[in-house]
């Protein structure tokens, strides 16, 4: 959490291994993430990280089984494998009854939980959100937290949330402060 302005989605994407610091380092896992070069940074978000954006950053015209599945064909996963892991990810996200959709014609939250799908299908470790709740209503909000309270429970990914609101933050088990590009204060709930 932090002002507009402050850093949040700076960190977030060093972090998230889609920008580099101009000084210092980042270990992910041990490793300098600032020593790979692009390919490898690219591997290393595609089979361990995963993205979840504010305005969800869904294809349009495109149903959500296919949204889903476009990580795994990067993959280069057979149709038969896409097919199920991504009906498997829709299920275990409430919208099995909605695979032929498209974003269109879906809600703001079903709209982000096809997102949190496409995030998920591909098994990551830690999954980034900058402000995955910004455009939603509180009662959708209350339902994608728990749905990325449940991931982290369930199956132990860890997830980074930048928010603006308090309820939010609440879910988290920690909670960092950032002001002026410092972190300001570090707390972890007990
Ligand atoms: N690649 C970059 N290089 C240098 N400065 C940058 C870069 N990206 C962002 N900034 C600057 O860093 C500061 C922090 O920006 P950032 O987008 O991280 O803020 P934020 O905390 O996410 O704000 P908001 O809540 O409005 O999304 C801003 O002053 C911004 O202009
Ligand atoms: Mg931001």
């Amino acid at each position: 959490m932090g002002p507009s302005g402050s850093g949040k989605s700076t960190l977030m994407n060093i972090l998230g291994c889609l920008d580099i610091a101009t000084t210092g380092t980042y270990l992910y896992e041990g490793i300098a993430v600032e020593k790979l070069d692009a390919d490898r940074r690219s591997l290393l978000r595609r089979y361990a990280l995963g993205f979840i954006f504010q305005g969800f950053n869904l294809l349009a015209r495109t149903s959500a089984q296919d949204n889903v599945e476009l990580p795994l064909l990067y993959r280069g996963l057979s149709r038969k494998d896409r097919h199920e892991k991504a009906l498997a990810a829709l299920t275990s996200v409430g919208l099995g009854d909605k695979l032929r959709s498209s974003p269109a014609e879906l809600s703001g939250g079903q709209q982000q939980r096809v997102a949190i799908a496409r995030a998920i299908v591909t098994e990551p470790s830690t999954l980034f959100a900058d402000e995955p709740t910004g455009n939603l209503d509180s009662v959708t909000t209350r339902d994608v937290m728990e749905l990325l309270t449940r991931l982290n429970v369930d199956r132990g990914i860890t997830v980074l949330i930048v928010t603006h609101a308090d309820d939010v933050a609440a879910c988290a088990k920690r909670t960092v402060l950032i002001k002026d590009g410092l972190i300001e204060s570090d707390v972890a709930k007990t």
